[in-house]
């Protein structure tokens, strides 16, 4: 694609972490059930491949969300556009991201979430972007650590675009200059 200045995932890295990772929340929870709780729509593509190697049942449920402030800048006040369907009180949560970044909507999240009494709540990111952070967050599990710098693919998008593929990269600047910061 013309758009890809540099792949920094390939296809294959990101499979064979994802499995990894897959691995180690299976020896975690045994037999408990998880709520995958996956954030829209950037967690989709990562909750559904992770999802194939977690050993203990699973049930899914889906957040959406939507930062108040400009299209470049997380504002860190979030607005639930769709809410859980079912009750996490007294369940095993585990947040699936597709990436953290200033933390601010997790943070957000984490406060709101808690305050329904899961029986824990842990977080999943596969991309942990720490350099931007704003607030402190523990992240449980991580895929990959990756620099400042705009990502596009695997869940990711660019104006609501290549979210499908398979593989994470950096955009040629043309493409974004004025858009993102
Ligand atoms: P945070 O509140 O700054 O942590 O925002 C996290 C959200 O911003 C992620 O869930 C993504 O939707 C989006 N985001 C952060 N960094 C990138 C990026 O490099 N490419 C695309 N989206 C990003
Ligand atoms: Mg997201």
């Amino acid at each position: 694609m013309d758009i890809v200045e540099r792949i920094v995932l390939s296809e294959e890295q990101i499979q064979t972490r994802v499995q990894e990772l897959g691995q180690a929340i299976s020896q975690d929870y045994g037999d408990e059930c998880i709520t995958l709780l996956c954030i829209l729509k950037g967690g989709l593509m990562f909750l559904c491949d992770l999802a194939k190697h977690i050993t203990s049942p699973v049930v899914y449920d889906f957040m959406s969300v939507s930062s108040y402030g400009d299209a470049t800048q997380s504002s860190g006040v979030v607005r639930i556009t769709k809410d859980l369907e079912e009750s996490i009180e007294g369940k095993h949560v585990i947040i699936v991201e597709d990436i953290i970044d200033t933390g601010l909507t997790l943070s957000y999240l984490l406060n709101n979430l808690h305050s329904r009494n899961p029986a824990s709540l842990r977080i999943c990111t596969l991309l942990n972007k720490e350099a931007h952070r704003k607030v402190e967050i523990a992240v449980d599990y991580v895929g990959f650590d990756v620099p400042n710098e705009f990502l596009v693919g695997y869940g990711l998008d660019f104006k609501q675009l290549y979210r499908n593929i398979p593989y994470v990269f950096v955009p040629k600047p043309e493409y974004y200059q004025d858009q993102v910061d």
